[in-house]
């Protein structure tokens, strides 16, 4: 495809204008309504699909170089998502994954080569304390990006929220998320520390990074 088809193809997305500007301001973005209800569905039955399949493992902390099983650190259970098998609820969430991708390569330049995404359930009592998204020995992280997969009507009191740690002029503020099910955040990723509080019921989502290099 020539340069002059690539530019005609260019459509705005005011979605993906929105996390653009709210990445570049305050470093993360919140987006009600990146999955449809359908979407969310197909996404946790995916996952329900997955679990009751005990393909879930123990998250570790560091990466695979650094594997530290602790759980006072973290109590959830992943699974790394393959793109390439991918079922139809996740052939979608790549599908739109890849479309932002591709509209923050052609639009800021950050050069998003590589992503990786796995669905992550956080059992009853369960928490991931504060923390970075970048390894030591791996600063190739960019955005993260997580979507909650939670059941309608998820209440504050089950907790589980994600707690941004932001800097306001010098000042540490907490930004509290709660994982309504549809909702994306992204933040990025060697930047904003965080954490996800206890859960009272079981929380699921898909966590995934955009990275560079
Ligand atoms: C993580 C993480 C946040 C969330 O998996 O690294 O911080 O809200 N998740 O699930
Ligand atoms: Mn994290």
């Amino acid at each position: 495809m020539n340069q002059l088809f690539e530019e005609i193809e260019f459509v705005e997305n005011l979605q993906y204008e929105q996390i653009i500007e709210d990445v570049i301001s305050k470093k993360y973005s919140i987006v009600e309504d990146f999955f449809s209800a359908e979407e969310v569905l197909a996404l946790r039955a995916s996952l329900l699909e997955k679990h009751e399949e005990d393909r879930f493992k123990k998250a570790a902390i560091g990466n695979y170089t650094n594997e530290i099983i602790l759980k006072s650190v973290r109590g959830d259970i992943i699974l790394w998502i393959d793109e390439l098998k991918s079922n139809t609820a996740e052939a979608l969430f790549f599908k739109k994954i890849n479309s932002l991708v591709s509209y923050l390569n052609k639009t800021c330049f950050l050069g998003i080569l590589h992503k990786e995404f796995h669905y992550a359930l956080y059992p009853t009592g369960t928490f991931y304390k504060r923390h970075i998204d970048t390894f030591q020995n791996d600063d190739r992280r960019k955005l993260s990006f997580v979507c909650y997969l939670n059941e309608d009507g998820w209440l504050p009191e089950n907790g589980g929220e994600l707690v941004l740690y932001l800097d306001e002029n010098g000042q540490e503020v907490e930004k509290v998320i709660y994982p309504f099910p549809g909702r994306v955040v992204i933040f990025e990723s060697q930047i904003i520390e965080h954490e996800v509080k206890p859960v009272n019921t079981e929380r699921l989502s898909i966590t995934g990074w955009l990275k560079t290099r």
